[in-house]
């Protein structure tokens, strides 16, 4: 297995530090190759995603990426590293899952990757007075990321041991033309699959009805921006930004990332919660297929928050690195330190 490995700024080469320790743990074998990308990658190089880093994700089996710091200001040649690679890899499903630590929840966020009103189409009109984006909603980008959706309905079903539902999300009572596609071609997704249940919701109930009953929802499915709005409010349920994790999925390709970014509050004291990133690792395992430490590192990970230690995002005192061990000593089958 190769692994395609970008740090990125801030407490991303921490965190991926602690995440490629673990993965080497389970899989000693494993062939991990480098690459920069980021403001840091920017400043050096004029480019913060340099070709050959490109050239190694596409080679590699799999890419875990950390995070990066991007300017709010527009700085000219300054494009998102992980944006443009979810599009130069037509990564195009975005999950996102939130797992309720104390209760019943247990969602995931199908969220469209490549075009919606992230589509890249914005403009400036009247000299200036007039800004345009163009939402952009396609038949092939709607079925794919339903199928998507559905698929990992009927997946979820069986290991859960429950029927499966997905609900679309959409806004298609005022944006009837484009989110009636979008709402037409995943109900007819659905039809596919009939052991699996289908309802809909606006975003704006969705919202709501996320941060208030979360446990009533399973696989969810939405465009681009609303997804990705929809998952920060969901994961306030999973522990927080800490704790995060998300696939970005193409077809035979995948890059697994924490959904925090950089945190410059903190980079550089060796605090940052690693287990977003741990739990990316369990993402990439369960996706080659290798569900056995998959599942082990999984309930590393449980075990860990159960018992400590814990990181100060999550009330505790302990270091990055102290976490890291916790999870390594969880997988020898040892005792757990004690918080
Ligand atoms: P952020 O996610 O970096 O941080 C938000 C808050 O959560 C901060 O207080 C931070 O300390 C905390 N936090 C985040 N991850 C943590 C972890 N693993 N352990 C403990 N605490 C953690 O978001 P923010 O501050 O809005 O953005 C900072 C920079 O990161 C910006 O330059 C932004 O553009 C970039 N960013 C990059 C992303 C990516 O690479 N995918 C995603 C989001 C933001
Ligand atoms: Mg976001």
């Amino acid at each position: 297995m190769k692994i395609c490995v970008i740090p990125g700024d801030g407490i991303g080469p921490e965190v991926l530090d602690a995440a490629t320790t673990v993965l080497r743990a389970l899989d000693p074998s494993v062939d991990l190759v480098s690459a920069e990308a980021g403001w840091a990658t920017f400043q050096r190089h004029g480019t913060a995603l340099p070709d050959v880093t490109l050239a190694a994700a596409r080679a590699a089996d799999a890419v875990l990426f950390g995070a990066v710091a991007s300017p709010s200001h527009a700085v000219p040649g300054y494009r998102s590293p992980i944006v443009q690679l979810r599009r130069d890899l037509d990564l195009y499903a975005n999950l996102r899952p939130t797992v309720g630590q104390h209760g019943p929840v247990n969602l995931v966020i199908v969220r469209e990757n490549t075009e919606g009103l992230y589509a890249g189409r914005e403009r400036l009109e009247d000299g200036g007075d007039t800004a345009i984006a163009e939402r952009v909603i396609t038949r092939r980008a709607s079925a794919r990321i339903a199928r998507a959706a559905f698929e990992l309905a009927r997946r979820r079903a069986a290991e859960l041991g429950r029927p499966g539902r997905v609900t679309i999300v959409h806004k298609a009572n005022v944006l009837r033309i484009s989110d009636g596609l979008f709402r037409e071609t995943a109900l007819a997704v659905a039809g596919d699959y009939p052991e699996v249940a289908v309802d809909e919701l606006l975003v704006d109930v969705a919202a709501m009805r996320l941060a208030q009953a979360p446990e009533r929802f399973d696989v969810l499915v939405t465009t681009n921006l609303f997804g990705d709005i929809l998952s920060d409010v969901a994961c306030i349920h999973g522990g927080g930004l800490g704790l995060a994790a998300s696939a970005n999925l193409g077809e035979g390709r995948a890059l697994f990332e924490p959904v925090h970014g950089a945190a410059p509050d903190i980079a550089g004291r060796g605090v940052a919660n690693p287990l977003a990133a741990i739990t990316c690792v369990a993402m990439l395992l369960a996706w080659r297929g290798a569900t056995a430490p998959a599942a082990r590192l999984r309930a590393a990970i449980a075990a860990v928050l159960r018992a400590g230690p814990h990181t100060p995002d999550l009330g505790g005192s302990a270091t990055t690195a102290d976490v890291t061990a916790a999870i390594l000593t969880q997988l020898r089958g040892a005792a757990p330190p004690s918080a």
